[in-house]
């Protein structure tokens, strides 16, 4: 483990026994990279993202707490993804090479959700695989709910030849529509312009094929499963991508955005987005 600094903001490296890594900023506990052993960099990092204090972080994985989008009275996106997180642990444990970052509420005063509360968040590399999980404890004496997201974005060569399996017949709230119900069709989902769905009660595995790769993303304990990607027109008005950027990457996120996850006093839950890459995958269309 080294700590480091990234464009200014202190953040860890981690480096596998195999040769994998990864690169989290303290801010927003933001995972800004990672490269499976003996492969290529896997997530989308934007070259004119922003690094303000109050600002998040474009590509990478935000994690997306309390609220989800404009779903809420709080910050879009909630306040979780632009906060300055503690790290706790950062090394080897049970042969998992790790870091673990850690938000409370005595860390985030003043904000407009007033509850008492503590995030952990894992991040774990290793061969082939990045595992993320997200526990949410209520150590306060009344019930509280939550939505929360894992937005991944996944580095591809070009969009317009990804593809994303594993949702066929799922029910999905499209956002580009008005937030209009739809089922997803028997056959992949592929990307001729702006998708922004939320996949409700979603399968357990998705499916992210490129050229020449596949990318699973596996995940427990969220309900549903966001893919977002801008198409050129939107992306042209997201003044922290550049130009073109929207044909490099997907996001796949593993969300609880539909219900709300409520928590009693003393009570916890925990989601986690496990991605493997699998190489040489021929793209099925
Ligand atoms: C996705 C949402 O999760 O995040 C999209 O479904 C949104 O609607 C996207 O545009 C990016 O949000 P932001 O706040 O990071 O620009």
């Amino acid at each position: 483990m080294i700590r480091t600094l990234w464009n200014g903001i202190a953040a860890t490296r981690l480096q596998s026994a195999d040769g994998a890594s990864a690169l989290i900023a303290d801010h927003g506990a933001h995972l800004l990279s990672w490269i499976p052993a003996g492969g290529a960099e896997t997530l989308f990092l934007s070259g004119h993202t922003r690094f303000g204090e109050n600002d998040a972080i474009r590509g990478g994985v935000p994690i997306i707490f309390p609220q989800f989008g404009e779903r809420g009275n709080g910050v879009r996106h909630g306040f979780a993804r632009t906060c300055g997180w503690r790290l706790d642990f950062a090394g080897t444990k049970e042969e998992q090479t790790l870091a673990r970052y850690v938000l409370t509420d005595t860390d985030t005063k003043n904000l407009a959700w007033p509850h008492r509360y503590r995030l952990t968040y894992e991040v774990a590399i290793g061969g082939q695989q990045l595992q993320l999980r997200l526990t949410v404890q209520n150590p306060s004496d009344t019930t509280w709910q939550f939505n929360a997201a894992l937005h991944t974005y996944l580095r591809v060569q070009d969009i317009a030849a990804v593809s994303v399996d594993g949702l066929r017949k799922v029910s999905y709230i499209d956002q580009v529509r008005n937030g209009d119900r739809a089922v997803q069709a028997d056959a992949p989902l592929c990307f001729g312009g702006e998708v922004d769905r939320i996949y409700v009660g979603t399968p357990d595995t998705v499916q992210l094929r490129d050229v020449g790769r596949m990318i699973t993303s596996d995940q427990l304990g969220f309900p549903d499963t966001v893919v977002w990607n801008p198409g050129a027109q939107k992306a042209a008005l997201l003044s922290d991508l550049t130009p073109g950027a929207h044909a490099s990457f997907v996001c796949m996120e593993a969300a609880a955005v539909e219900l709300g996850i409520a928590l009693a006093p003393g009570e916890s839950w925990r989601g986690e987005q496990i991605l493997t890459l699998h190489g040489d995958e021929a793209p099925q269309r």
